[in-house]
């Protein structure tokens, strides 16, 4: 078959790729995102602003470029998505470096440096315009350059933006324009402060806006006490391990003014609540159900953790500007059922029906299936009886089924493994004190396990007992006192 060969059109494409829908804070996101790709542990970003013009530099100490991988790395499209991706690396497109900076402003020059060799290249897309060609300088206008500055580190980048047509606030009124510049600007770093939380959190980066460190900021506010934690579930879609975790938060009554300010989110409390989707660690999405639930007022206390690895981009078909996503068939039915069980906990605790109060400030909530004690002596794991699918599983049964369903419960407690404790030697033959709650406790696993028919007789009866964690350091002499008062064996003859 023959074919031609077509070069597309500059103008054209640069008006189209200016247009994908980026905002300020998603395109410098973006930015970001190359720098942590660069393994960067220090992101410097800095914008200035200037009656006629802003500049927007972000500078990285990551990895930098030779000059060969710089040229790819300013081409439109320098990578193949489809390509396999290192472990953790956010890039996926070959594209953000450009469509983020031109979303932004006209010139983007990039200034890097390995390894001591500084390297340059600079798309002004008023000269590609003009001659309708994709003429990429190989250096940068001097102007430009000396207000980027250099490298102090062997290896870094410098990426500049400035004829920020598109950041600058029109108008003619200075100092309305300076103040709509800086508004951005904060808006910027509220984005940043959200999307990067997870990897802040880890102190292994550091970013600034303009000489200010950006905090963390935790969706999930897992330092409050009062927060729930669901337990972590891993879904397997199509090969990939996909983390789910939800977190209730705390009721308004246990935060102070600012904090429950805080907490709400720029977007408020009700457009907070919903799935916020991880991918390596970097937040995507967040502020609904993604069609899976309407969003309400009652479930406004409930956020769910998705944690994708970067393989999964085309199940959850991730968007160039990483911040449209989709949920696979797969994973709907699976997030639906996770999701409906935070809803409801969120709709008890936001009308005040249950109490979260844990037992001991150091407990976290109370959707565990296992809880610390927080006690000396005794388990040091309890089961928590007041999960909601217990819950529902209790109200459900009838008085008899309830209580086995219970008793089975303490000895699941107590003979899990991280409770089991060397217990103290006892005497052979002596017959001990034992506590009522402790002989209570013998008498109905006693008497439910000769109604099950699993023990037949005394001689039985007893060799079960002393095989169970639970009577760890009763003898047979006090096991069969106990037994034998309570006329547990008559009835069997
Ligand atoms: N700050 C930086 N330090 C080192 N290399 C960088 C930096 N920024 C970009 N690069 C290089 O340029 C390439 C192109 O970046 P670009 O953002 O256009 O695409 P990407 O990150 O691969 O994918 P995506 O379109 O999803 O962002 C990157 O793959 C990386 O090799
Ligand atoms: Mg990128």
């Amino acid at each position: 078959m023959n074919v031609v060969l077509t070069r597309p059109s500059a103008a054209p494409v640069i008006q189209a790729l200016r247009s994908i829908g980026y905002n300020a804070s998603t395109a410098i996101a973006d930015l970001v995102d190359n720098s942590l790709d660069a393994k960067a542990s220090d992101i410097k970003i800095n914008f200035a602003y200037n009656d006629t013009d802003g500049m927007i530099t972000i500078k990285d100490n990551g990895s930098g470029m030779t000059e060969e991988m710089l040229q790819i790395a300013m081409n439109i499209g320098s990578k193949d998505p489809r390509a396999h991706r290192g472990a953790n690396e956010l890039g996926r497109f070959g594209m953000g470096l450009k469509t983020a900076s031109f979303s932004l402003g006209k010139r983007l020059s990039v200034l890097t440096k390995k390894d001591g060799v500084y390297n340059e290249r600079c798309w002004d897309l008023d000269h590609v315009s003009e001659c309708n060609e994709w003429q990429l300088f190989t250096s940068i206008p001097e102007k430009v350059k000396i207000q980027m500055g250099d490298i102090k580190e062997e290896s870094g980048t410098i990426v500049c933006i400035d004829k920020l047509d598109r950041f600058m606030g029109v108008g003619r009124k200075r100092k309305l324009k300076e103040t709509s510049f800086y508004n951005k600007v904060f808006r910027i770093n509220r984005h940043l402060e959200f999307v990067f939380h997870s990897i802040l959190e880890r102190k292994e980066v550091s970013m600034f806006i303009n000489g200010k460190e950006i905090e963390p900021w935790d969706p999930f506010m897992r330092y409050h006490p009062n927060t729930m934690e669901g337990e972590m579930q891993i879904l397997r879609i199509n090969d990939n391990r996909i983390k789910v975790q939800y977190f209730i938060l705390p009721h308004a009554s246990h935060l102070a003014e600012p904090e429950y300010k805080k907490a709400g989110g720029y977007k408020g409390w009700r457009d907070h609540q919903g799935l916020y989707i991880y991918r390596e660690n970097r937040l995507l999405y967040f502020g609904d159900w993604m069609g899976l639930f309407p969003k309400d007022a009652a479930s406004q206390l409930a956020r769910v953790r998705i944690d994708l690895p970067n393989a999964a981009d085309s199940d959850w078909q991730v968007d160039i500007k990483k911040s449209g996503i989709n949920l696979p068939e797969d994973a709907k039915r699976r997030l639906e059922a996770i999701s409906s069980i935070a809803r409801k906990v969120s709709k008890d605790i936001f009308y005040f029906r249950t109490q979260p109060g844990p037992r001991n400030p150091s407990v976290k909530g109370s959707l565990n299936t296992w809880e610390q004690s927080g006690s000396e002596d005794g388990p040091q794991f309890i089961l928590n009886r007041n999960h909601p699918i217990l819950s529902e599983l209790l109200k459900n049964l009838d008085d008899e089924n309830a209580k086995l369903l219970n008793l089975y419960l303490k000895f699941v407690q107590l003979g899990s493994p991280s409770n089991i404790i060397d217990s103290p030697k006892v005497p052979e033959e002596e017959v001990q004190e034992v506590p009522d709650s402790q002989k209570e406790l013998v008498i109905q696993f006693a008497s439910s396990m000769m109604q099950l028919n699993v023990a037949e007789n005394e001689e039985q009866l007893l060799n079960i007992l002393l095989t169970q964690p639970a009577f760890d350091g009763l003898n047979r002499a006090t096991l069969k006192a106990i037994t034998s008062e309570a006329n547990l064996i008559v009835s069997n003859g």
